[in-house]
């Protein structure tokens, strides 16, 4: 009897190469997001389903959930405009071009390590906040979701500091976004609504070049 793996030692990776362009990815010209830290995924799979006119890359660093995902997108029928990808995107982010080809980032409930030796760890920081900054279109949005209020406001006063951000929530200038206005939510958000937990959401635009 053939056993199926369980390793997941064969995850789906981009592309080698120093830069790797998102059309050789995903080819097409539909809009372009991407999902950073994906997890299990819920949230590209109801994006798939309630936004017919993307295209969706996400980079999961673990290898077990990158396999199920991606598998699951192409199992549904989204394969041709939905990925995901085993990598770092502290790493991957830097490899993609063009400058200005995404339309939209997402980052939920990213960073649930609260020790100060795990601060390296942090998806979000400086180097990653450039990176979208460069690939995000003028007017790109990138939304931020967290149910810990400390790094809600961690993320803000980042954001809030960068000079191609600007705040496009509720109020004018402001990012905080009372709710998700994208039609899909992933795992923890499902969680947390079900739990009648608070979600602090931060919606940025991309100011223009
Ligand atoms: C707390 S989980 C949240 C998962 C999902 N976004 C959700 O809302 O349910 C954070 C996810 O980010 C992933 N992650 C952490 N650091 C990462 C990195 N540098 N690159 C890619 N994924 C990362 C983790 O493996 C984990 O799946």
């Amino acid at each position: 009897m053939t056993m199926r793996s369980t390793t997941y030692d064969s995850p789906p990776r981009l592309p080698d190469g120093d830069t790797v362009r998102l059309s050789d990815i995903l080819p097409g010209d539909l809009p372009f997001e991407l999902e950073i830290g994906p997890g299990r995924g819920l949230f590209m799979v109801e994006r798939c389903h309630s936004a017919a006119e993307i295209r969706i890359m996400g980079f999961e660093i673990k290898r077990k959930w990158s396999c199920l995902v991606d598998q699951r997108l192409s199992r549904e029928g989204f394969g041709d405009r939905a990925r995901v990808f085993c990598e770092d995107a502290r790493l991957a982010l830097p490899r993609l071009r063009p400058d200005g080809g995404l339309h939209r980032v997402f980052i939920h409930f990213p960073d649930p390590w609260w020790k100060k030796r795990h601060q390296k760890r942090l998806v979000l920081g400086e180097d990653v906040l450039d990176e979208i900054a460069r690939l995000l279109c003028d007017g790109g949005q990138l939304f931020i979701q967290t149910d810990v209020m400390e790094r809600a406001e961690q993320y803000r006063s980042l954001v809030d500091a960068h000079a191609r951000f600007e705040g496009a929530g509720d109020e004018k200038d402001s990012a905080v976004i009372a709710e998700n206005p994208f039609g899909a939510r992933g795992n923890r958000e499902h969680r947390a609504d079900d739990d009648g937990l608070p979600v602090y959401r931060l919606l940025y635009r991309r100011r223009n070049r």
